[in-house]
């Protein structure tokens, strides 16, 4: 069995990491996270990032067999619906996503026929689960606390983490979402950390503090003695205080009441009104500012 390569992309508005990862004896490989682009100033939609990750494929060779989301995002719209139409390669994230679909209906108010039953995507992973990309085997973690649907594709010694650690230096990611946990957190971050120690750990996000360069990429180890959160090995209780503490001090993103609506929805547009346009909603003092 080989090691996937791995080939990542940043969307510096939204602090996002995209990956293509593939095996390199079958060039068969997997899109992960890719970000829609979205202007909430003019409403308008674009593809350039997922554009950027197709002419990279095409250039290299890689023939995109699964398009992946690890968690129904936040603070960036999806771009699975929109490259599984391109490349023919169905959309996968994990089964508990439907309690995701459920939890915001709710709060958006949706009509009752809007499903719940995860039918966006072409298949939901169960915990546990391994399917392969060319020889390479993956394996599904649940990993929830960012969302309660959260999960890690493990792929030889890469592992796609997105919403769990973020870099050493910048510590974990929040847990205060709809549906979030700290203490479910704390434990999918013990479950990452469990893995080999030279597996390299791929995060979700980068926001580049102190001017330094984005990054995406560190190993267990590394995480282990570097990371601001993990590294003295904090009992539940003491990353809990700390995580839920900076929490309360952190503005919901920006994006999120309209990248919940296209996301639970595997990436498309809501339905087209009369007029064939679509239109978001935004649900008034459902949250508290911040
Ligand atoms: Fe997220």
């Amino acid at each position: 069995m080989s090691n996937p390569s791995v080939k990542s992309f940043w969307d510096e508005p939204t602090g996002s990491w995209q990956y293509v990862f593939h095996d390199p004896e079958t060039m068969k490989g997997a899109i992960v996270d890719p970000v829609l682009d979205f202007d909430p100033f003019s409403g308008a939609t674009s593809t350039a990032n997922a554009e950027r990750i197709l002419d990279y494929v095409r250039e290299a060779g890689i023939e995109v067999v699964w398009i992946l989301d690890t968690h129904p995002h936040a603070d960036h719209f999806s771009a699975a619906q929109w490259l599984s139409e391109r490349t023919g390669a169905p959309t996968g994230i994990g089964e508990k996503v439907t309690g995701v679909q459920a939890l915001w209906k709710e709060i958006y108010n949706l009509p009752p026929e809007f499903p719940t039953d995860g039918r966006q995507w072409d298949r939901l992973f169960a915990d546990g689960e391994t399917f392969m990309i060319g020889e390479i085997p993956v394996r599904v973690m649940f990993s929830p606390g960012h969302t309660l649907a959260s999960i890690t594709y493990v792929a030889g010694d890469a592992a796609f983490v997105h919403d769990t650690l973020m870099m050493p230096d910048s510590g974990s990611s929040r847990a205060d979402f709809p549906g979030g946990s700290s203490k479910a957190l704390y434990d999918s971050i013990q479950a990452i950390l469990a893995l080999p120690d030279d597996t390299r750990i791929f995060v979700g996000h980068d926001y580049a503090p102190g001017g330094r360069e984005a990054r995406c990429e560190a190993t267990v180890a590394e995480h282990k003695v570097a990371n601001v959160h993990f590294r003295d090995a904090p009992s539940e209780a003491t990353f809990r205080a700390l995580r839920d503490a900076r929490d309360a001090t952190l503005p919901l993103p920006r994006l999120m009441l309209a990248a919940l609506q296209i996301n639970i929805r595997g990436g498309r547009l809501p339905d087209a009104e009369g007029n064939t346009r679509s239109y978001l909603k935004i649900p008034l003092n459902a949250f508290h500012a911040r």
